[in-house]
Order: structure tokens, then C-alpha cells, then sequence
């Protein structure tokens, strides 16, 4: 039998500092539980610019096109910000969602009990908040086009970008959304901004179409998304599914990952349509960023990236006890106090390395055989 492969993209930043303790807990299923990985490392973002002057090169992006699923630690960086656009670090990204066709970016958004208290609102709002943003990730204003920056005609510039959807592109994520709800409290809430934007118009218009013609049992509601945002720090537990557009979906994603406490804790999985075995395209990364303030000083806390190999094997690789026992690890790790100093709650809480939160979540999962 082949193994199922990963392509491994550490990146910038803290990427490879939490990567190398996702590579331990990939190795540990590999001599436990008989669960064997093709492994490719590659370069992404400024690392990649670094070597070739492009921020990913056409052989990595035709590896990421060949693999069963790509895991990506993060990409940027300071020495990065004036380079010209066309090769900052995030179009490594950019164009990794694009060529894959990665339409769905799914961002859980969940509170871990023993940090219900760690979230800038009160524990009571938050306390067991378990909501999915489904966010639309090869469209939109981040691709449409014209885009670029002018001149006009008065002497100055204009910047310009395009929001652009088709029916097609709104169709296939709000069906992602819907899948998802059947298999949770079975609700979603689609955002746009109907009220200014024919695109928005178009955006509800066609999630209710799917809905009243695919996906009738499951409850759709539609609001604007500004009023989202602020329903989502009002009351984030009214929530189970929310389906929005790039742009939307990036902004409302930070927020409902803030709510948690730590977006050192979230991971996401950026979906393309199932082949014909069923597979999506994907890749899996942690919400974070590449925190370069915190770079190899052991800070960096690996559980969003590990949470991330854990929505692999829900998603491309089928192991969904697996995915439970990974989870529950980092569950019972969270539970005895261990924590990295993203996470410290009070003046006597001592914060453990990178490494050593790695160890601790291995000694978990020896413990749940
Ligand atoms: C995200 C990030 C990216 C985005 C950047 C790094 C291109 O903010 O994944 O949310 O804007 O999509
Ligand atoms: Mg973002």
C-alpha cells in the first residue's frame, strides 16, 4: 500500500519552529499507531525568496498539486515589507490557494475549557464557544480584476481593487458550509454587505438558492457582516456555521479566533472540490501568523499548527479517531496547567518552551494508548 503523502512548507518566522514539533507528532502516529506518511520539506514565503527570489518556485507549487495534503507553518516577515509585491512572502500563499483551487478555508473557532477565563470577554460568553467560519478563499477582492495603482487624472494615484463574484464560486462554498452544519447543530449564517454591494446582493441571493434547493433541513439565516462583527463579540455562542467572502471572512475570522483566547490555538483547513476518490485539495495552517518578534527564542506555541495536522486527518486522510486522539491530548496537556507564554493566566505560571510543550503533548498521547 503507498503511504499518503504531505508536503511540508515551514515557511518564515516561528513556521519552522512549531513545524518541527508537528514532524515529532507525525512520526509518534508513524511508531504507534502504524499510521506512515510520505514527508517532501520544502521552502514558502521569504525562505523561498531568499533561495530563488520568488516567494514559492513552479517545482514546489507542482509538488503541492501532487500530494494528499500540504501542511504550511506561516510566511512574512519585516525584511520582507518592501519588496515589491509581485514577490512578498504571502503570495507564496496567494498563489498556493489560487493553483489548487482551495475555494473553502474552513476556521474552526473554539474554546478550549481551560481557557475559558484567557478570552477578553467574560468566561460565560465564551465558555464551550465551538463555531466554524467558512471563509471564501480564491476570490473576491483579493483577485479580481483591474487591480493595481495609477495614475489619474488629476496627478495623483488611485489604488484600485475588485470585488467579483461569480454564481458558481458562491454556489460551491456555501455548499461546503452547509455539509459542514449537517454534521454539527445543523445552522448557518451567511454574512455579506447586501445593503451596498451588488455583489453582496448576489452573494445572498445564491447561499439562498443553494439552500432552498439543495439544503432545505438546515437553518439559514443572512446578516450583514458588519453586524456580525459586532454579534460576534456580543453573543459568538448564537453561532454554529457562518459562510462569508474573502475579505469578510479574513477580518471576522481574527476576531471569532481572538474570542478564544490565543491565536496560538487555531488552526484552519483550506479545501478544493473532492476528486474522484473523494479527496479534496488541501491545506492545512495554523491561523497565526510568523510572529517574527518571538522568532527562535522557543516561545512559539505549536498547538494551532499541530490542531492543523489534526484537521488534516479528519479531512484528507479519513482518521477521525485519530484526529480525537490527537485532540484529546492537547485537551488533557491544556487541562494540567501546561502552557506556553501566549498562554499565561496568573503571576505564578511558569511558560514552557516550543519544545517542551511538544514533549508534553507526545507524553499525552502515550497516555490515550
Ligand atoms: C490569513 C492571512 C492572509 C490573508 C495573508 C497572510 C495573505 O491574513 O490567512 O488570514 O489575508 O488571507
Ligand atoms: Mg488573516
Amino acid at each position: 500500500m503507498t503511504k499518503p503523502s504531505i508536503l511540508i512548507l515551514p515557511g518564515d518566522g516561528i513556521g519552522p519552529e512549531v513545524m518541527d514539533q508537528v514532524i515529532r507528532v507525525i512520526d509518534w502516529f508513524g511508531s504507534n499507531r502504524n499510521l506512515y506518511f510520505d514527508i517532501t520539506t520544502d521552502l514558502v514565503g521569504g525562505a523561498a525568496y531568499d533561495k530563488f527570489g520568488v516567494p514559492i518556485t513552479d517545482e514546489t507549487v507542482a509538488k503541492a498539486l501532487k500530494v494528499d495534503a500540504v501542511l504550511l507553518g506561516a510566511v512574512g516577515g519585516p525584511k520582507y515589507d518592501n519588496l515589491d509585491f509581485s514577490v512578498k512572502p504571502e503570495r507564496g500563499l496567494l498563489r498556493l490557494r489560487k493553483e489548487l483551487d482551495l475555494f473553502s478555508n474552513l476556521r474552526p473557532a473554539q474554546c478550549f475549557d481551560a481557557l475559558a477565563d484567557f478570552s477578553s470577554l467574560k468566561k460565560e460568553l465564551v465558555a464551550g464557544l465551538d463555531i466554524m467560519i467558512v471563509r471564501e478563499l480564491t476570490s473576491g477582492i483579493y483577485f479580481g480584476e483591474p487591480r493595481g495603482i495609477q495614475e489619474d487624472n488629476e496627478g495623483g494615484r488611485v489604488g484600485i481593487n475588485t470585488q467579483r463574484y461569480t454564481t458558481n464560486e458562491i454556489r460551491r462554498v456555501a455548499r461546503s458550509a452547509f455539509e459542514l452544519a449537517r454534521k454539527r447543530d445543523n445552522r448557518v449564517c451567511s454574512m455579506e454587505k447586501a445593503n451596498v454591494m451588488e455583489s453582496g446582493i448576489l452573494w445572498r441571493e445564491e447561499v439562498q438558492w443553494v439552500h432552498d434547493n439543495e439544503y432545505p433541513d438546515v437553518e439559514l439565516s443572512h446578516m450583514y457582516a458588519d453586524a456580525g462583527g459586532m454579534q460576534l463579540v456580543r453573543a459568538p455562542k448564537q453561532f454554529d456555521v457562518i459562510v462569508t467572502d474573502n475579505l469578510f471572512g479574513d477580518m471576522l475570522s481574527d476576531v471569532a479566533a481572538m474570542l478564544t483566547g490565543s491565536l496560538g490555538m487555531l488552526p484552519s483547513a483550506s479545501l478544493g472540490l473532492p476528486d474522484e476518490n473523494g479527496k479534496p485539495k488541501a491545506l492545512y495552517e495554523p491561523v497565526h501568523g510568523s510572529a517574527p518578534d518571538i522568532e527562535g527564542q522557543g516561545k512559539a506555541n505549536p498547538i494551532a499548527c499541530i490542531l492543523s495536522f489534526a484537521m488534516a486527518l479528519r479531512y484528507s486522510f479519513n482518521e477521525l479517531d485519530e484526529a480525537k486522539r490527537l485532540e484529546g491530548a492537547i485537551d488533557a496537556v491544556l487541562a494540567k496547567g501546561i502552557r506556553t507564554p501566549d498562554l499565561m493566566q496568573a503571576e505564578d505560571m511558569k511558560p514552557v518552551s516550543t519544545t517542551d510543550m511538544g514533549d508534553a503533548i507526545l507524553e499525552a498521547l502515550d497516555g490515550s494508548l
